[in-house]
Formats: structure tokens, sequence, C-alpha cells
């Protein structure tokens, strides 16, 4: 009796011990190999009734935080290219880290951002990691050579049909001078406009101004959630607004903020899937 107990509890224990093993094992494979390569599209609607007419239903792609180098080399790049593409958007925006890696070969990732289209074009703003690894010329060369217009406290207008909305682009909080007077100076105050921060704390100072929607990424909405336990790590100016959408009361200015395509300080993900965002812009008359 006393030899079947032990042998029992033998057996339990080694099942035991095959079976953390095992989800080990299985955690492992699923936050380095399968949730990083897993993207969720997200597609959000944004009504507003100072978009112009012609603009209505304008769908824009944002993405973000490739760092390029970093477990994203070209080929992954290519066939993220080629999802985005099915989606036939009218605009794409880019909200920065580029790269990971000083010693990445950012020119690798010309060839696959340049088969990216969309009518109303490519507009990007560089992220902190763009500066960190390397002079952050290398990141702004290669996304012009890409066909991105790199927004440094600047401002664009889209026309459609004579009508115009704006998008404008901050420059990166740590390694430039964000600055949102600059950005958007001349944009007539009733213009329809979008702004592009890396990151989305700066929604703060953007509130201020006559900004209809902020994209920012940066936070990778903290890359590892664990259940139960708030996520504190996320990077300074990434931690208010951390992932997807917040509005304020009394403004109609938002801030949605994009969890990112790859992943920085360890190759993993966690019940935080890499994503991309659609946007649909939406008139609104109330
Ligand atoms: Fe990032």
């Amino acid at each position: 009796m006393g030899n079947k107990r032990k042998m029992t509890r033998r057996s339990f224990l080694k099942r035991s011990a095959l079976t953390l093993l095992g989800m080990a094992v299985a955690g492992g494979t699923y936050t380095r190999c399968i949730e990083p390569g897993w993207i969720e599209w997200k597609r959000m609607i944004h009504n507003s009734s100072r978009l112009p007419e012609a603009f209505h239903n304008l769908r824009i792609i944002h993405f973000s935080d490739l760092h390029f180098g970093y477990h994203m080399n070209a080929e992954r790049l290519l066939s993220i290219v080629e999802q985005m593409n099915e989606e036939r958007v009218d605009l794409i925006l880019f909200t920065g880290d580029l790269i990971d890696n000083g010693l990445a070969k950012v020119d690798q990732v010309i060839p696959a951002l340049k088969k990216l289209h969309a009518p109303l074009g490519k507009i990007a703003v560089l992220g902190n990691h763009d500066f960190r690894h390397a002079p952050e010329s290398k990141s702004t060369n290669a996304l012009e050579q890409a066909g991105f217009r790199v927004l440094k406290n600047q401002h664009v207008d889209l026309v459609r049909s004579g009508a115009k909305i704006a998008v404008a682009g901050l420059e990166d909080w740590f390694g430039g001078f964000p600055n949102v007077r600059e950005a958007v100076k001349g944009i007539p105050a009733d213009r329809y406009t979008l702004l592009l921060a890396h990151e989305p704390d700066l929604a703060d100072e953007a509130m201020k101004y006559a900004i209809d929607l902020q994209l920012s990424g940066h936070s990778h909405g903290g890359q590892v959630r664990i259940p139960g336990v708030p996520v504190k790590w996320n990077p300074e100016m990434g931690q208010k607004y951390p992932d997807g959408l917040y509005t304020f009361p009394n403004t109609e200015f938002k801030v949605y903020t994009n969890r990112g395509l790859g992943m920085t300080f360890l190759p993993v993900r966690f019940l935080c899937r890499p994503e991309i965002t659609v946007h649909t812009l939406r008139r609104q008359v109330t």
C-alpha cells in the first residue's frame, strides 16, 4: 500500500513536472514565435462634422514601431507590406521607430516600403529609436527613398475635389524638439487636422490646438501583459495613453495609440499582439 502511494506520488510529481515543462516550452514558443507575428488588424471609425464631404469615408492605414534589425527583417516586412496593400486604403501613415539596431542594414527597408501604395501618399514621423541607434538621417533617408514624406514640426495639406485636410507631424520627444505650434502654423482653425506624434503623451500639449486626431505609437501597449497585473513598464512619454483610443471631455480632440509591429528590449509579446490600424474618417453633421 505504502509502495503504491509512493509510486502514485512519484508519478504525480513526474506528471506535474512534465506539465510545467510543457507549459514553459509552449509559453516560450508562444511569446517568442507565435504572438510576435500574429498581427491584429484594428478598425476604427472617427466621425466629425469638421471633415469635408470630399474626405467622407477616407481610409487610412496607421502602422508604427517596426524596429527593423531587431527580430524584424526584410522578408517579414515585405509580407506585412503585401498585407497592407491588400487593404487598398487612401493614405498610409507611419508613427516612428523604423530601426532598432545601429548595425541594421536600414537600406533593406526601402524596397519593401517603396511597394506600399496609397493614392493620397505616405507620411511619417521619426521615433526615439531612430535617434538612439544611428544618426536620424539614416531613417529619414530610408523613409524618403521609399516615398514617405517625413514631417518634423511641419504639416502638409491633402487635397480632394478642391477640399483640404491637414496632416501635421512632430519631431521626436527624446531626439528632437516637438513643437505643436510650429507644426500646425498656418493651418486654418476650421481645417480637419491629423497629427502624427511618436510619443502618445504629447497629447497633453496637442489638445491645446485645433487638432482632431493624434496618431501615436511608442508604448507597444506594454509588449507583455500579465492578467491582473497593471502594466507599469510602459516607456516614458508612453504611459498616460499607452494603447487604443482616448477621448477627452469638452473637445473633439482624440488620441489613438497603435501597439506597433515590432519589439524592443526583449523579443517577446504576450497578450499584446502587434497591430495595424485602419482608420476610417466619416463626415457626420450633427
Ligand atoms: Fe518603439
